[in-house]
Protein backbone atom coordinates (compact mmCIF):
# COMPACT_ATOMS: atom_id res chain seq x y z
CA UNK A 1 0.00 0.00 0.00
CA UNK A 2 0.83 3.45 -0.59
CA UNK A 3 2.19 6.21 2.02
CA UNK A 4 0.05 8.46 2.53
CA UNK A 5 2.85 11.32 1.66
CA UNK A 6 3.28 9.13 -1.89
CA UNK A 7 -0.53 9.41 -2.15
CA UNK A 8 0.00 13.80 -1.71
CA UNK A 9 2.86 13.58 -3.89
CA UNK A 10 0.82 11.87 -6.57
CA UNK A 11 -1.78 14.38 -5.94
CA UNK A 12 0.74 17.30 -6.11
CA UNK A 13 2.59 15.94 -8.98
CA UNK A 14 -0.80 16.58 -11.26
CA UNK A 15 -1.13 19.80 -10.22
CA UNK A 16 2.49 20.43 -10.88
CA UNK A 17 2.34 19.32 -13.96
CA UNK A 18 -1.25 20.75 -15.27
CA UNK A 19 -0.32 24.15 -14.26
CA UNK A 20 3.13 23.36 -16.65
CA UNK A 21 5.78 22.68 -14.17
CA UNK A 22 8.24 19.38 -14.08
CA UNK A 23 6.86 17.28 -11.73
CA UNK A 24 9.94 16.79 -9.65
CA UNK A 25 9.02 19.92 -7.54
CA UNK A 26 6.24 18.23 -6.21
CA UNK A 27 7.98 16.80 -3.20
CA UNK A 28 5.98 16.61 -0.35
CA UNK A 29 7.32 16.49 3.85
CA UNK A 30 5.83 16.21 6.79
CA UNK A 31 5.07 19.46 7.74
CA UNK A 32 7.85 21.39 10.81
CA UNK A 33 5.04 23.66 11.97
CA UNK A 34 2.42 21.12 12.78
CA UNK A 35 0.47 24.01 14.56
CA UNK A 36 -0.01 25.19 10.97
CA UNK A 37 -0.68 22.47 9.01
CA UNK A 38 -0.12 18.56 8.40
CA UNK A 39 2.07 18.05 5.10
CA UNK A 40 3.87 20.84 2.93
CA UNK A 41 5.34 21.05 -0.68
CA UNK A 42 8.38 23.47 -0.66
CA UNK A 43 8.89 23.00 -4.53
CA UNK A 44 7.49 26.17 -5.86
CA UNK A 45 10.75 27.86 -4.12
CA UNK A 46 12.71 26.02 -6.65
CA UNK A 47 11.22 25.99 -9.57
CA UNK A 48 10.90 29.55 -9.24
CA UNK A 49 14.40 29.90 -10.28
CA UNK A 50 13.85 27.59 -13.63
CA UNK A 51 10.21 29.14 -14.57
CA UNK A 52 11.45 32.88 -13.32
CA UNK A 53 8.24 33.53 -11.82
CA UNK A 54 8.01 34.58 -8.09
CA UNK A 55 7.41 31.30 -5.83
CA UNK A 56 4.07 32.78 -4.34
CA UNK A 57 2.97 32.79 -7.59
CA UNK A 58 3.47 29.49 -9.06
CA UNK A 59 2.15 28.20 -5.23
CA UNK A 60 -0.88 29.82 -5.44
CA UNK A 61 -1.42 28.41 -8.75
CA UNK A 62 -1.03 25.22 -7.59
CA UNK A 63 -3.61 25.60 -4.33
CA UNK A 64 -5.65 26.72 -6.86
CA UNK A 65 -5.86 23.48 -8.78
CA UNK A 66 -5.94 21.47 -5.38
CA UNK A 67 -9.07 23.61 -3.93
CA UNK A 68 -11.90 21.94 -4.92
CA UNK A 69 -10.15 18.14 -4.63
CA UNK A 70 -11.69 16.35 -1.68
CA UNK A 71 -7.89 14.99 -0.44
CA UNK A 72 -7.99 18.33 1.62
CA UNK A 73 -9.50 20.18 4.41
CA UNK A 74 -6.89 23.05 3.99
CA UNK A 75 -4.44 23.87 1.04
CA UNK A 76 -3.05 27.34 1.19
CA UNK A 77 0.30 29.34 -0.56
CA UNK A 78 2.23 31.25 1.97
CA UNK A 79 5.15 33.15 2.12
CA UNK A 80 7.73 33.01 0.39
CA UNK A 81 6.22 29.78 -1.88
CA UNK A 82 5.17 27.29 1.08
CA UNK A 83 2.44 25.20 0.10
CA UNK A 84 0.80 24.25 3.40
CA UNK A 85 -1.55 21.29 3.30
CA UNK A 86 -3.69 19.77 6.14
CA UNK A 87 -5.84 16.54 4.83
CA UNK A 88 -9.94 16.35 4.91
CA UNK A 89 -11.01 13.97 7.53
CA UNK A 90 -12.67 12.00 4.89
CA UNK A 91 -9.83 11.21 3.34
CA UNK A 92 -7.36 10.31 6.40
CA UNK A 93 -10.18 7.86 7.78
CA UNK A 94 -10.34 6.41 4.46
CA UNK A 95 -6.68 5.82 4.04
CA UNK A 96 -6.66 4.32 7.57
CA UNK A 97 -9.43 1.91 6.58
CA UNK A 98 -7.62 0.49 3.94
CA UNK A 99 -4.24 0.45 6.17
CA UNK A 100 -6.55 -1.64 8.79
CA UNK A 101 -7.57 -3.97 6.13
CA UNK A 102 -3.58 -4.71 5.32
CA UNK A 103 -1.88 -7.48 6.90
CA UNK A 104 0.84 -5.61 8.19
CA UNK A 105 -0.73 -2.41 8.60
CA UNK A 106 1.03 -0.74 5.23
CA UNK A 107 4.69 -2.67 5.87
CA UNK A 108 6.09 -3.16 2.71
CA UNK A 109 7.89 -6.10 2.64
CA UNK A 110 11.14 -6.78 1.07
CA UNK A 111 10.88 -7.24 -2.64
CA UNK A 112 14.46 -9.37 -2.96
CA UNK A 113 14.81 -11.24 0.50
CA UNK A 114 18.00 -11.59 1.69
CA UNK A 115 19.95 -13.48 3.48
CA UNK A 116 21.41 -11.73 6.70
CA UNK A 117 23.34 -13.06 9.28
CA UNK A 118 23.16 -11.42 12.98
CA UNK A 119 26.04 -11.38 15.19
CA UNK A 120 24.74 -10.70 18.46
CA UNK A 121 25.25 -11.28 21.63
CA UNK A 122 28.83 -12.44 21.90
CA UNK A 123 28.92 -13.72 25.42
CA UNK A 124 31.97 -15.35 27.14
CA UNK A 125 31.52 -18.39 28.34
CA UNK A 126 32.56 -18.72 31.67
CA UNK A 127 33.13 -15.48 32.33
CA UNK A 128 30.07 -12.57 33.90
CA UNK A 129 28.16 -11.17 31.44
CA UNK A 130 28.95 -7.62 31.56
CA UNK A 131 26.70 -4.70 30.22
CA UNK A 132 28.05 -4.44 27.12
CA UNK A 133 26.66 -8.01 26.54
CA UNK A 134 23.50 -7.31 28.02
CA UNK A 135 23.50 -4.10 25.58
CA UNK A 136 24.49 -6.28 22.53
CA UNK A 137 21.52 -8.86 23.24
CA UNK A 138 18.80 -5.82 23.29
CA UNK A 139 19.48 -4.42 19.71
CA UNK A 140 20.89 -7.42 18.36
CA UNK A 141 17.26 -8.90 19.19
CA UNK A 142 15.22 -6.02 18.05
CA UNK A 143 17.45 -5.64 14.53
CA UNK A 144 16.78 -9.18 14.00
CA UNK A 145 12.69 -9.28 15.00
CA UNK A 146 12.45 -6.26 12.60
CA UNK A 147 14.90 -7.97 9.50
CA UNK A 148 12.49 -10.78 10.00
CA UNK A 149 9.57 -8.64 9.80
CA UNK A 150 10.77 -7.39 7.15
CA UNK A 151 10.41 -10.83 5.40
CA UNK A 152 14.21 -11.40 5.29
CA UNK A 153 15.53 -14.40 5.62
CA UNK A 154 17.45 -13.95 9.04
CA UNK A 155 20.17 -15.72 11.35
CA UNK A 156 20.60 -14.29 14.60
CA UNK A 157 23.94 -15.89 16.45
CA UNK A 158 25.11 -15.99 19.67
CA UNK A 159 28.50 -15.98 18.55
CA UNK A 160 29.88 -17.17 22.36
CA UNK A 161 33.66 -16.52 22.80
CA UNK A 162 34.90 -19.71 24.08
CA UNK A 163 38.47 -19.47 22.28
CA UNK A 164 40.40 -17.20 24.69
CA UNK A 165 42.24 -16.53 27.79
CA UNK A 166 39.11 -16.91 29.94
CA UNK A 167 39.52 -21.22 29.07
CA UNK A 168 43.05 -21.40 29.58
CA UNK A 169 42.74 -18.80 33.31
CA UNK A 170 40.47 -21.69 34.15
CA UNK A 171 42.59 -24.27 33.03
CA UNK A 172 45.26 -23.10 34.88
CA UNK A 173 44.04 -22.23 37.91
CA UNK A 174 41.71 -26.07 38.31
CA UNK A 175 45.01 -27.91 37.65
CA UNK A 176 46.68 -26.02 40.38
CA UNK A 177 44.09 -26.49 42.36
CA UNK A 178 43.51 -30.27 41.44
CA UNK A 179 46.68 -31.75 39.76
CA UNK A 180 45.22 -35.49 40.32
CA UNK A 181 42.24 -34.81 37.75
CA UNK A 182 42.71 -37.04 34.80
CA UNK A 183 42.42 -34.03 32.54
CA UNK A 184 46.07 -33.15 33.04
CA UNK A 185 47.20 -37.14 33.05
CA UNK A 186 48.95 -36.31 29.50
CA UNK A 187 49.13 -40.16 29.51
CA UNK A 188 45.82 -40.98 30.37
CA UNK A 189 43.52 -43.29 27.03
CA UNK A 190 40.45 -44.01 28.59
CA UNK A 191 37.22 -41.31 28.34
CA UNK A 192 36.91 -38.57 30.27
CA UNK A 193 34.28 -38.52 33.28
CA UNK A 194 30.68 -37.51 31.39
CA UNK A 195 30.41 -34.88 34.76
CA UNK A 196 32.42 -32.06 35.06
CA UNK A 197 34.55 -31.29 37.92
CA UNK A 198 33.33 -28.37 38.15
CA UNK A 199 29.56 -26.55 38.51
CA UNK A 200 28.46 -22.76 37.30
CA UNK A 201 28.76 -21.51 40.41
CA UNK A 202 32.51 -22.58 40.86
CA UNK A 203 33.57 -21.53 37.83
CA UNK A 204 32.13 -17.93 38.90
CA UNK A 205 34.51 -18.07 41.92
CA UNK A 206 37.40 -19.79 39.84
CA UNK A 207 37.47 -17.56 36.88
CA UNK A 208 37.83 -13.89 38.62
CA UNK A 209 40.53 -15.48 40.97
CA UNK A 210 42.45 -16.72 38.08
CA UNK A 211 42.53 -13.06 36.32
CA UNK A 212 43.25 -10.97 39.07
CA UNK A 213 45.85 -13.58 40.04
CA UNK A 214 47.15 -13.33 36.06
CA UNK A 215 47.31 -10.04 36.37
CA UNK A 216 50.02 -10.10 39.34
CA UNK A 217 51.75 -13.47 38.60
CA UNK A 218 53.96 -12.80 34.77
CA UNK A 219 54.24 -16.70 35.56
CA UNK A 220 50.88 -18.04 36.14
CA UNK A 221 49.84 -15.83 33.09
CA UNK A 222 52.17 -17.39 31.03
CA UNK A 223 51.52 -20.41 32.18
CA UNK A 224 47.65 -19.50 31.19
CA UNK A 225 48.61 -18.76 27.84
CA UNK A 226 50.51 -21.82 26.79
CA UNK A 227 47.46 -23.77 28.08
CA UNK A 228 45.26 -21.86 25.86
CA UNK A 229 47.86 -22.55 22.83
CA UNK A 230 48.11 -26.12 23.40
CA UNK A 231 44.25 -26.46 23.57
CA UNK A 232 44.03 -24.86 20.41
CA UNK A 233 47.06 -27.68 19.09
CA UNK A 234 44.48 -30.16 20.50
CA UNK A 235 45.54 -31.58 23.58
CA UNK A 236 42.97 -34.02 24.63
CA UNK A 237 42.29 -33.49 28.74
CA UNK A 238 42.14 -29.41 27.85
CA UNK A 239 39.77 -30.19 24.85
CA UNK A 240 37.49 -32.51 27.56
CA UNK A 241 38.16 -29.86 30.03
CA UNK A 242 36.85 -27.04 27.47
CA UNK A 243 33.56 -28.94 26.56
CA UNK A 244 32.37 -29.19 30.39
CA UNK A 245 33.42 -25.25 30.78
CA UNK A 246 31.29 -24.98 27.65
CA UNK A 247 28.11 -26.80 28.88
CA UNK A 248 27.96 -25.80 32.03
CA UNK A 249 28.22 -21.70 30.76
CA UNK A 250 25.59 -22.35 28.30
CA UNK A 251 22.88 -23.79 30.23
CA UNK A 252 23.34 -20.97 32.12
CA UNK A 253 23.30 -18.57 29.37
CA UNK A 254 20.35 -20.00 27.54
CA UNK A 255 18.45 -19.10 31.17
CA UNK A 256 19.81 -15.48 31.54
CA UNK A 257 19.10 -15.17 27.66
CA UNK A 258 15.58 -17.17 28.05
CA UNK A 259 14.38 -14.30 30.91
CA UNK A 260 15.83 -11.39 28.77
CA UNK A 261 13.16 -12.72 25.95
CA UNK A 262 16.46 -13.24 23.60
CA UNK A 263 16.76 -16.08 21.35
CA UNK A 264 19.26 -17.29 18.83
CA UNK A 265 18.69 -19.11 16.09
CA UNK A 266 22.24 -20.24 16.12
CA UNK A 267 24.30 -20.53 19.36
CA UNK A 268 28.05 -20.80 17.45
CA UNK A 269 31.53 -19.95 19.17
CA UNK A 270 34.11 -18.73 18.26
CA UNK A 271 35.73 -22.22 18.34
CA UNK A 272 33.15 -23.71 15.34
CA UNK A 273 35.76 -21.37 12.81
CA UNK A 274 38.87 -23.17 13.75
CA UNK A 275 38.46 -25.92 11.06
CA UNK A 276 38.63 -22.72 8.63
CA UNK A 277 41.33 -21.21 9.48
CA UNK A 278 44.01 -23.45 8.33
CA UNK A 279 43.01 -23.05 4.76
CA UNK A 280 42.31 -19.91 4.92
CA UNK A 281 45.50 -19.05 6.46
CA UNK A 282 47.07 -20.73 3.46
CA UNK A 283 44.79 -19.01 0.72
CA UNK A 284 46.13 -15.39 2.82
CA UNK A 285 49.84 -16.57 1.73
CA UNK A 286 49.25 -18.11 -1.19
CA UNK A 287 47.49 -14.85 -2.29
CA UNK A 288 50.52 -13.09 -1.72
CA UNK A 289 48.79 -11.12 1.18
CA UNK A 290 50.04 -12.18 4.26
CA UNK A 291 53.72 -12.08 5.88
CA UNK A 292 55.88 -12.50 8.60
CA UNK A 293 56.80 -9.81 10.61
CA UNK A 294 58.39 -9.85 13.82
CA UNK A 295 57.91 -13.26 13.81
CA UNK A 296 53.99 -13.11 13.59
CA UNK A 297 51.37 -13.46 10.48
CA UNK A 298 49.92 -10.24 9.30
CA UNK A 299 48.12 -8.30 6.45
CA UNK A 300 48.04 -4.70 5.77
CA UNK A 301 45.20 -3.02 5.66
CA UNK A 302 45.74 0.71 5.08
CA UNK A 303 44.35 2.41 2.98
CA UNK A 304 45.85 6.40 1.29
CA UNK A 305 42.78 8.13 2.21
CA UNK A 306 43.09 6.89 5.89
CA UNK A 307 43.37 9.73 7.93
CA UNK A 308 43.95 7.76 11.47
CA UNK A 309 46.63 4.65 11.28
CA UNK A 310 45.15 1.76 11.12
CA UNK A 311 47.18 -1.26 12.01
CA UNK A 312 47.76 -4.19 10.07
CA UNK A 313 46.18 -6.93 10.90
CA UNK A 314 47.28 -9.36 12.98
CA UNK A 315 46.33 -13.54 12.03
CA UNK A 316 48.51 -15.51 13.94
CA UNK A 317 51.06 -14.67 16.72
CA UNK A 318 54.53 -15.52 16.65
CA UNK A 319 53.56 -19.39 19.19
CA UNK A 320 51.34 -20.07 16.17
CA UNK A 321 48.35 -19.12 18.55
CA UNK A 322 45.33 -17.99 16.68
CA UNK A 323 43.58 -14.39 17.95
CA UNK A 324 40.11 -13.11 18.00
CA UNK A 325 40.77 -11.54 14.52
CA UNK A 326 41.38 -14.80 13.02
CA UNK A 327 38.70 -16.59 14.73
CA UNK A 328 36.51 -13.44 12.87
CA UNK A 329 37.87 -13.74 9.66
CA UNK A 330 37.18 -17.43 9.43
CA UNK A 331 34.06 -17.01 11.12
CA UNK A 332 33.42 -14.84 8.07
CA UNK A 333 34.51 -17.97 5.65
CA UNK A 334 31.85 -20.44 7.60
CA UNK A 335 29.05 -18.34 7.28
CA UNK A 336 29.83 -17.65 3.27
CA UNK A 337 30.17 -21.15 3.19
CA UNK A 338 27.00 -22.25 5.37
CA UNK A 339 24.85 -19.07 4.71
CA UNK A 340 26.26 -17.23 1.51
CA UNK A 341 24.54 -14.08 2.84
CA UNK A 342 23.89 -10.66 1.87
CA UNK A 343 24.65 -9.08 4.80
CA UNK A 344 26.39 -9.41 7.99
CA UNK A 345 25.58 -7.52 10.89
CA UNK A 346 27.67 -7.05 13.84
CA UNK A 347 26.13 -5.47 17.23
CA UNK A 348 29.06 -5.24 19.63
CA UNK A 349 30.13 -1.98 21.63
CA UNK A 350 31.71 0.78 19.63
CA UNK A 351 35.10 0.29 21.28
CA UNK A 352 35.79 -2.67 18.88
CA UNK A 353 35.02 0.00 15.97
CA UNK A 354 38.70 0.10 15.10
CA UNK A 355 39.06 -3.78 15.40
CA UNK A 356 36.13 -4.01 12.65
CA UNK A 357 37.49 -2.08 10.20
CA UNK A 358 40.41 -3.78 10.05
CA UNK A 359 38.56 -7.35 10.20
CA UNK A 360 36.38 -5.67 7.12
CA UNK A 361 39.23 -4.60 5.16
CA UNK A 362 41.12 -7.78 5.53
CA UNK A 363 38.24 -9.98 4.57
CA UNK A 364 37.86 -7.60 1.49
CA UNK A 365 41.16 -7.27 0.37
CA UNK A 366 42.07 -11.27 1.35
CA UNK A 367 38.98 -11.98 -0.84
CA UNK A 368 37.27 -14.33 1.96
CA UNK A 369 34.12 -12.29 1.44
CA UNK A 370 32.41 -10.44 -2.11
CA UNK A 371 32.22 -7.27 -2.40
CA UNK A 372 28.44 -7.92 -3.00
CA UNK A 373 28.28 -8.80 0.96
CA UNK A 374 27.47 -5.91 3.19
CA UNK A 375 29.87 -6.11 6.28
CA UNK A 376 27.95 -3.78 8.93
CA UNK A 377 28.74 -3.04 12.10
CA UNK A 378 26.40 -1.14 14.56
CA UNK A 379 28.86 -0.23 17.53
CA UNK A 380 26.69 0.91 20.53
CA UNK A 381 27.75 3.09 23.60
CA UNK A 382 28.39 2.46 27.15
CA UNK A 383 25.36 2.06 29.64
CA UNK A 384 26.54 4.40 32.43
CA UNK A 385 25.43 4.30 36.43
CA UNK A 386 24.03 7.44 37.52
CA UNK A 387 28.03 8.82 38.55
CA UNK A 388 28.54 8.58 34.89
CA UNK A 389 30.41 5.42 35.15
CA UNK A 390 29.91 1.99 33.53
CA UNK A 391 26.93 0.22 35.77
CA UNK A 392 27.45 -1.32 38.80
CA UNK A 393 24.77 -3.53 40.48
CA UNK A 394 23.78 -1.67 44.04
CA UNK A 395 26.06 -3.56 45.44
CA UNK A 396 28.76 -2.54 43.64
CA UNK A 397 29.62 -5.77 41.96
CA UNK A 398 30.19 -7.24 38.45
CA UNK A 399 26.45 -6.78 37.03
CA UNK A 400 24.68 -10.35 37.53
CA UNK A 401 21.73 -9.92 34.55
CA UNK A 402 19.60 -11.95 37.15
CA UNK A 403 19.99 -9.43 39.71
CA UNK A 404 19.33 -6.02 37.71
CA UNK A 405 16.43 -8.29 36.50
CA UNK A 406 15.70 -9.25 40.35
CA UNK A 407 16.04 -5.84 41.12
CA UNK A 408 13.91 -3.67 38.14
CA UNK A 409 10.86 -6.14 38.56
CA UNK A 410 10.95 -5.43 42.34
CA UNK A 411 11.24 -2.23 41.92
CA UNK A 412 7.94 -2.51 39.69
CA UNK A 413 6.23 -4.38 42.29
CA UNK A 414 6.60 -1.86 44.65
CA UNK A 415 4.90 0.64 42.37
CA UNK A 416 2.00 -1.51 41.88
CA UNK A 417 1.41 -2.73 45.90
CA UNK A 418 -2.24 -1.22 45.74
CA UNK A 419 -3.13 -3.05 42.79
CA UNK A 420 -5.86 -5.48 43.01
CA UNK A 421 -4.57 -8.96 41.62
CA UNK A 422 -3.81 -11.97 42.27
CA UNK A 423 0.16 -12.86 43.27
CA UNK A 424 0.23 -14.64 40.09
CA UNK A 425 -1.32 -11.96 37.61
CA UNK A 426 0.81 -9.17 39.72
CA UNK A 427 4.32 -11.45 39.39
CA UNK A 428 3.58 -11.71 36.07
CA UNK A 429 3.06 -8.29 34.94
CA UNK A 430 5.89 -6.96 37.69
CA UNK A 431 8.28 -9.40 35.06
CA UNK A 432 7.03 -7.95 32.01
CA UNK A 433 7.04 -4.44 33.22
CA UNK A 434 10.16 -5.19 34.41
CA UNK A 435 11.81 -5.99 31.22
CA UNK A 436 10.05 -3.14 29.51
CA UNK A 437 11.74 -0.98 31.61
CA UNK A 438 15.18 -2.16 31.34
CA UNK A 439 14.88 -3.07 27.31
CA UNK A 440 13.11 0.31 26.05
CA UNK A 441 15.28 2.40 28.71
CA UNK A 442 17.96 0.94 26.57
CA UNK A 443 16.70 0.89 22.58
CA UNK A 444 14.80 4.07 23.24
CA UNK A 445 18.45 5.60 22.72
CA UNK A 446 19.78 5.79 19.62
CA UNK A 447 22.47 2.78 19.80
CA UNK A 448 25.89 4.49 19.28
CA UNK A 449 25.24 6.86 22.29
CA UNK A 450 26.25 6.45 25.65
CA UNK A 451 23.17 6.63 28.21
CA UNK A 452 22.46 6.64 32.00
CA UNK A 453 20.82 4.01 33.71
CA UNK A 454 18.05 4.96 35.78
CA UNK A 455 15.98 2.94 37.93
CA UNK A 456 13.47 5.46 39.01
CA UNK A 457 12.97 7.18 35.59
CA UNK A 458 13.36 3.87 33.41
CA UNK A 459 10.22 1.77 35.60
CA UNK A 460 8.11 4.98 35.86
CA UNK A 461 4.26 4.55 34.65
CA UNK A 462 4.46 7.91 32.82
CA UNK A 463 6.75 10.03 30.18
CA UNK A 464 8.85 8.08 27.79
CA UNK A 465 9.47 4.79 28.87
CA UNK A 466 8.55 1.05 28.67
CA UNK A 467 6.43 0.57 31.32
CA UNK A 468 3.94 3.86 30.15
CA UNK A 469 3.76 2.34 26.87
CA UNK A 470 2.56 -1.25 28.53
CA UNK A 471 0.40 0.70 30.06
CA UNK A 472 -1.33 1.77 27.30
CA UNK A 473 -1.73 -1.16 25.35
CA UNK A 474 -3.53 -2.42 28.82
CA UNK A 475 -5.49 0.06 28.25
CA UNK A 476 -6.85 -0.56 24.92
CA UNK A 477 -6.86 -4.33 26.22
CA UNK A 478 -9.45 -3.68 29.24
CA UNK A 479 -11.84 -1.53 26.86
CA UNK A 480 -11.84 -4.11 24.75
CA UNK A 481 -12.70 -6.70 27.49
CA UNK A 482 -15.28 -4.41 28.74
CA UNK A 483 -17.03 -3.95 25.55
CA UNK A 484 -17.03 -7.57 25.83
CA UNK A 485 -18.15 -7.80 29.28
CA UNK A 486 -21.18 -5.73 27.98
CA UNK A 487 -21.79 -7.83 25.08
CA UNK A 488 -21.07 -5.49 22.79
CA UNK A 489 -20.19 -7.14 19.32
CA UNK A 490 -17.84 -5.03 16.70
CA UNK A 491 -17.99 -6.33 13.09
CA UNK A 492 -15.65 -6.98 10.76
CA UNK A 493 -16.80 -4.71 8.44
CA UNK A 494 -17.24 -1.62 10.61
CA UNK A 495 -15.50 1.53 9.74
CA UNK A 496 -13.75 3.94 11.58
CA UNK A 497 -15.43 7.42 10.84
CA UNK A 498 -13.89 10.65 10.02
CA UNK A 499 -12.74 12.43 12.66
CA UNK A 500 -14.80 15.13 14.46
CA UNK A 501 -11.96 16.32 16.39
CA UNK A 502 -8.56 16.91 16.99
CA UNK A 503 -7.26 13.84 18.96
CA UNK A 504 -8.75 11.45 16.66
CA UNK A 505 -7.14 12.88 13.68
CA UNK A 506 -3.61 13.21 15.45
CA UNK A 507 -4.07 8.99 16.17
CA UNK A 508 -4.64 8.27 12.62
CA UNK A 509 -1.92 10.67 11.63
CA UNK A 510 0.49 8.36 13.82
CA UNK A 511 -0.54 5.43 12.56
CA UNK A 512 -0.09 6.33 8.83
CA UNK A 513 3.42 6.89 9.57
CA UNK A 514 3.99 2.89 10.86
CA UNK A 515 5.34 1.43 7.77
CA UNK A 516 7.59 4.37 6.92
CA UNK A 517 9.06 4.06 10.54
CA UNK A 518 9.56 0.23 10.30
CA UNK A 519 11.09 0.17 6.99
CA UNK A 520 13.62 3.07 8.03
CA UNK A 521 14.44 1.49 11.39
CA UNK A 522 15.60 -2.09 9.45
CA UNK A 523 17.33 0.19 6.79
CA UNK A 524 19.63 2.16 9.37
CA UNK A 525 19.43 -0.54 11.83
CA UNK A 526 17.92 1.48 14.24
CA UNK A 527 15.43 0.70 17.25
CA UNK A 528 15.10 4.24 18.90
CA UNK A 529 13.22 4.88 15.67
CA UNK A 530 10.46 2.35 16.57
CA UNK A 531 10.36 3.73 20.13
CA UNK A 532 9.76 7.30 18.98
CA UNK A 533 6.97 6.00 17.27
CA UNK A 534 5.45 4.02 19.93
CA UNK A 535 5.52 6.57 22.07
CA UNK A 536 4.18 9.30 19.92
CA UNK A 537 1.31 6.60 19.08
CA UNK A 538 0.59 6.25 22.84
CA UNK A 539 0.97 9.45 23.86
CA UNK A 540 -1.70 10.18 20.89
CA UNK A 541 -4.02 7.71 21.86
CA UNK A 542 -4.04 8.50 25.40
CA UNK A 543 -5.52 11.95 24.76
CA UNK A 544 -7.85 10.68 22.54
CA UNK A 545 -8.77 8.43 25.24
CA UNK A 546 -9.33 11.55 27.64
CA UNK A 547 -10.98 13.51 25.47
CA UNK A 548 -13.83 10.80 23.61
CA UNK A 549 -15.97 8.32 25.12
CA UNK A 550 -15.61 5.08 24.33
CA UNK A 551 -17.71 1.99 26.10
CA UNK A 552 -20.00 4.32 26.94
CA UNK A 553 -21.00 6.45 23.72
CA UNK A 554 -24.51 6.66 23.72
CA UNK A 555 -24.17 7.08 19.67
CA UNK A 556 -23.49 3.23 18.28
CA UNK A 557 -21.71 4.19 15.21
CA UNK A 558 -19.42 6.23 16.90
CA UNK A 559 -18.88 3.51 19.42
CA UNK A 560 -17.89 1.86 16.95
CA UNK A 561 -15.58 3.61 15.19
CA UNK A 562 -13.85 5.03 18.39
CA UNK A 563 -13.37 0.45 19.44
CA UNK A 564 -12.30 -0.08 15.81
CA UNK A 565 -9.66 2.78 15.69
CA UNK A 566 -8.48 1.40 19.42
CA UNK A 567 -7.93 -1.90 18.06
CA UNK A 568 -5.91 -1.19 15.14
CA UNK A 569 -3.60 1.51 17.71
CA UNK A 570 -3.64 -1.68 19.60
CA UNK A 571 -2.61 -4.07 16.80
CA UNK A 572 0.07 -1.66 15.65
CA UNK A 573 1.79 -1.32 18.62
CA UNK A 574 1.68 -5.00 19.87
CA UNK A 575 3.52 -5.87 17.07
CA UNK A 576 5.76 -2.78 17.16
CA UNK A 577 6.86 -4.04 21.46
CA UNK A 578 7.12 -7.44 19.31
CA UNK A 579 10.24 -5.86 17.35
CA UNK A 580 11.53 -4.36 20.70
CA UNK A 581 11.29 -7.92 21.91
CA UNK A 582 8.56 -6.75 24.69
CA UNK A 583 5.09 -8.30 25.78
CA UNK A 584 2.38 -6.84 27.30
CA UNK A 585 0.83 -7.98 30.14
CA UNK A 586 -2.63 -8.07 30.86
CA UNK A 587 -3.47 -6.27 33.49
CA UNK A 588 -1.32 -3.88 35.56
N1 LIG B 1 32.88 -11.97 22.92
C1 LIG B 1 33.16 -10.63 22.53
C2 LIG B 1 33.30 -9.72 23.74
O1 LIG B 1 32.89 -10.07 24.83
C3 LIG B 1 32.08 -10.07 21.64
C4 LIG B 1 31.92 -10.80 20.34
C5 LIG B 1 31.44 -9.90 19.25
N2 LIG B 1 31.31 -10.56 17.98
C6 LIG B 1 32.34 -10.84 17.18
N3 LIG B 1 32.10 -11.46 16.06
N4 LIG B 1 33.57 -10.51 17.46
O2 LIG B 1 33.83 -8.65 23.60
Amino acid sequence: MKKIMEILEETLKKAFAEAGYDERYARVTLSNRPDLCQFQCNGALPAAKEYKKAPLVIAEEIVKTLEEDGTFAEISAQKPGFINMTVSSGFLADYINELSKDECFGVKKAEKQETIVIDYGGANVAKPLHVGHLRSAIIGESIKRTAKYMGHKVIGDAHLGDWGLQIGLIITELKHRQPELVYFDENFEGEYPAEPPFSMADLEEIYPYANGYAKEHEDYKAEAQGAVAELQAGRKGYLALWKHILNVSLEDLKKIYTKLNVDFDLWKKESDAQPYIPDMVQGMKDGGYAYIDQGALVVDVKEETDKKEIPPCMILKSNGATLYNTTDLATIVERRKLFDPDKIIYVVDKRQGLYFEQVFRCARKTKIIGEHVDLIFVGFGTMNGKDGKPFKTRDGGVLRLEKLLEEVTEEVEKKMADREMDDEARKDAAEKIALAAIKYGDLSNQASKDYVFDLERFTSFEGNTGPYILYTIVRIKSLLRKLKEQGIEISEEQRILPATEQTQTDVMLALARWSEVVETAFAEQAPHKICQFVYELSDAFNKFYHENKIVTNEDENVRASHTVLSTQVFRVLECAIDLLGLESPDRM
